[in-house]
This record gives C-alpha cells, structure tokens and sequence, in this order.
C-alpha cells in the first residue's frame, strides 16, 4: 500500500472530534527534530544518574555487556513497535490503539495497552521530577561553592538536609514541572522542537567537555577498565534482570512519551533508521556518562558502587576535591537537569495530548490540569524522604511504591502486550509498510515475535518475586 493510501486509510478512522480533523496536531517539521526530541525522551536521570551507578553496584565490565545485549535485542525493537504504533495510528495513544485496533479487526479494549502509557507518563513524572528538582538544585549548591574542601560528612549533610526538607523539596520540585508545562503548553514546533534545539545540543557539549575533563584526571583508563573489563563471575541473577528492567526505563519504553512523539512523525521517515539513531544515541550517552563520571571518582579514592548517592554525594565530594571543581560541578548539574527536563517533556505530553484530542482542551488548559493533578500526587513522592519516610505499604515508601507500580508492572506488561500486538496482530503487511523492505525488517519481527515476549516475561517474573 503506498503512503497516500494508508492516509486514506487513517483517515477513515479518524473521528469527528479528532484533534487531525481540528487541526490541533502538530508534526515534527523534520527527522532530526524527532531524533533530538526522542533521544531527549531516552537521555535522562536514567542514563547519568541510574546507569553509573548500577553498573558499579554490578561490578562493572559484564553488566555493561549485559545492558548493551538487552537494548539491542529487546530494548531496540520494542523502541521500534511503541513509535510505529504512534504514527501509524496519528493520535495520543489511547486513540493510536483504537485506530490501530480497529484496523487489525480486534476488540478496542486494546485502546487500555495505550492508557497504560498516559497513565504511567503521568505517575512517573510524579517522581522523576523529585529527583530532577534535586539535580536542578545542585546547580546552584555547585555554584556556590559549598563542596569546596568539603568532608563526606559535609556532603551528605548537604543532600540529606534538602531531601528531609519538604519544603525545599517540594519547590524545586515544582520549578521543575512549571518548566515542563510551559514548554508543553506551547504545542511540538514552538515547545518541545526549541527545548530541544537548545538543550540537547548543550548537553552534548557538556558532555564531551566533561569527558575531556576525566581524561585530563589521568585515571581514565582506569574508568574504561572498570566499565569494559568483563568479569562474568560478578554477575548475579538478578543482574540480568536489572539490565533488562532498565534497558526499558532508559529507551523510555512504554511510558507513553515514544507512541505520543511517532504520531507527530511524518510518513515520509524511514523507521528503521530513525530508531535505530535514537537507541545508538541512548546507549553512547550513558556510556559516556559513566566514562565521564568514573575516572572523576577514581581520581579522588572514591567508590564506584555507591549506589544512588553516586552523583549526589561522591561526585560532589570529588567536585570539591579537584582542580576546576566548582565549574565542572555546575556543567555537570546543568547536564542532569537538560537531561531530566527533555525526558519529563515526553512523560507529560501522553496526557495532554489526550485531553486535547478526547476532550477537546486548549493545550493551556490540559497542561495545568495535568501538571496541578501531577504536583498533588509529587508531594507523596516528596513526602517519602522526610515526613512520611515511616509510613510504608509492604516495605516501601509512597517514592518506592509508585516506582515499583510503574517500572516493576505497569511498563514490562505494556511491553509484553505491545510486542504481542505489533508482532502477532497486527498484520505482516501492515508493520512492513511502516517499517521498510530488506533484513532490517525480517530480524525485527523475527525479535518482536519471539525473544521480546520471553525476554520481558522474564523481567515481569523477576518483578513479582518469582525468580528471586
Ligand atoms: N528514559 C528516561 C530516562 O532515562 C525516563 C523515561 C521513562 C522517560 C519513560 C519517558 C518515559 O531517564
């Protein structure tokens, strides 16, 4: 079928309130402008914050090895499944599913796979801003000069004082998602395409700035052997499974924000090539990151597997140790928050895209709503380190619970059914057309149909405690 055909075809679907029919749809006015906006999605806390971290929590070198297996025989495909739904169906992604559905003659209920989206955008903002707000704040405790000479005591009195205050917490916090609302409010070319002409173009430069930093440290082959030596015997189990779980987190998989940015994706781009960019550029960000981020921890006696506090206490513990620590603190920092502010970004636009295409909302008015019924459910998230730390439901805070909902069930299902839809009910000839000719496409739907199911199953398992 040629591309004007399938517009027909979308057409036929569309219906008389649809947003593409009241002309309230933006499209991306190029390829690069989709690459920069999805590899903003995929670029975030994930990436500079989670993946150093876990990686010295695992050992290193092999779970490296792992996460990069993961993305390129799961992460990748399924990136490819959740933005050929988007723009096939052209709606938010709950009308995606029912466009979709509709066209593969299955039940609508299908339309759930892509509320499942909406909503975990909408719950996941609700905490990755938390940690945003933080990395906004250390901007300026870099910048003022406060890791200077400092002991570790110091630093982790620094980050323990903001995170047991709810009041700081909570500002910063809201900074981070009126940021974020705004850009949303001002719809795809004059929002979200000049955030992220600015802000990912800056992050890449302060990244390689960074990078070139670590080398001048002399410890950075000590950072690439700790990050590539490949030591199987410190791998557990459940590394396996982590480097699955966050290979989903890190593409921005089934979050909602991969379907809602496809369907401003024009007919004309080649999938398979754009995608693959996208996943390329994920994975080289964060091995950059931790290239940038080891040796700097090295440099100083420090520990690599520090856990969470990686960036928040020990980098800044080397910040204040090392030549230039007060600048290289701040471009860190301003690199973080470039990073988190392009991924919540495509966590907010689901729910607005659906309430201007559903209800009928100006973009203004659905962006404050969602945003203030998103700040209310932040506050648990906030609360969590401080006044409510001791209410806890099975173990964990309101901050864990939501985590584990979202990335421990909500995201690998999503997967699964997503896999399951595009590789088995969707038909042949209609993933083909979206796809492309050649081995490109043979290997994908062999991978969709096949090894993603399994492999996802095995994450979910590891979620409910089956495989522990
Ligand atoms: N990929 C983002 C990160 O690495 C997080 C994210 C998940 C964003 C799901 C959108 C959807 O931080």
């Amino acid at each position: 079928m040629s591309n004007k055909s399938l517009s027909a075809d979308a057409a036929c679907f569309e219906g008389g309130t649809s947003a593409a029919a009241t002309g309230k749809r933006g499209l991306w006015s190029s390829r690069l402008m989709f690459i920069l906006a999805a590899t903003g999605s995929a670029v975030g806390l994930g990436n500079i914050w989670k993946f150093p971290y876990i990686t010295g929590e695992n050992g290193g070198g092999a779970f490296v090895l792992l996460y990069l297996g993961c993305i390129a025989i799961i992460g990748i495909p399924l990136l490819m499944a959740e933005i050929l739904i988007g723009r096939r169906g052209g709606r938010n992604p709950a009308g995606s599913m029912e466009v979709l559905a509709q066209e593969a003659g299955v039940s609508s209920r299908w339309k759930l796979l892509g509320w499942a989206g909406v909503i975990t955008g909408f719950v996941l903002l609700s905490f990755y801003l938390v940690v945003a707000g933080w990395a906004v704040s250390y901007i300026f405790t870099a910048g003022s000069g406060a890791f200077n000479g400092a002991t570790s005591d110091d630093i982790g009195g620094l980050f323990g004082g903001l995170v047991s205050d709810p009041v700081a917490s909570t500002a910063w916090g809201t900074i981070v998602l009126a940021i974020t609302a705004t850009i949303i409010i001002k719809g795809v070319k004059q929002g979200l395409e000049k955030a992220v002409s600015i802000m990912m173009p800056g992050l890449f430069v302060i990244l390689l700035l960074l990078v070139g930093y670590s080398v001048s440290t002399g410890y950075f082959g000590q950072g690439v052997e700790f990050m590539f030596n490949s030591d199987f015997s410190k791998l557990t189990g459940t590394s396996v499974l982590i480097a699955l779980g966050h290979a989903f987190f890190s593409l921005s998989l089934a979050g909602g924000g991969m379907m809602t940015y496809g369907s401003y994706l024009s007919k004309d781009v080649s999938l398979g090539k754009t995608v693959m960019t996208v996943g390329v550029l994920d994975t080289v960000v964060a091995l950059i990151a931790g290239l940038a981020i080891f040796p700097i921890v090295f440099a100083n006696g420090l520990e690599p597997g520090a856990g969470p506090g990686l960036i928040f206490v020990t980098l800044p513990l080397a910040f204040g140790q090392m030549p230039f620590g007060q600048i290289v603190g701040v471009l860190f920092f301003v690199m973080l928050s470039f990073a988190a502010l392009t991924s919540a970004i495509s966590l907010l636009e689901p729910a607005v895209s659906w309430m201007t295409e559903k209800r009928g909302m100006s973009r203004l008015k659905a962006g404050v709503l969602t945003s203030a019924g998103i700040w209310v459910l932040s506050l648990g998230s906030v609360f969590s380190f401080n006044i409510w730390q001791n209410y806890t439901l099975f173990g964990k805070t309101f901050f864990d619970t939501l985590d584990y909902l979202t990335s421990g069930w909500i995201m690998p299902l999503s997967g699964l059914a997503m896999a399951i839809f595009t590789g088995w009910i969707m038909t042949r000839a209609a993933t083909h057309e979206e796809v492309g000719d050649g081995w490109g496409y043979r290997i994908w739907r062999f991978l969709i149909r096949y090894i993603v199911p399994v492999g996802i199953l095995a994450v979910f398992l590891h979620a409910i405690g089956a495989l522990d």
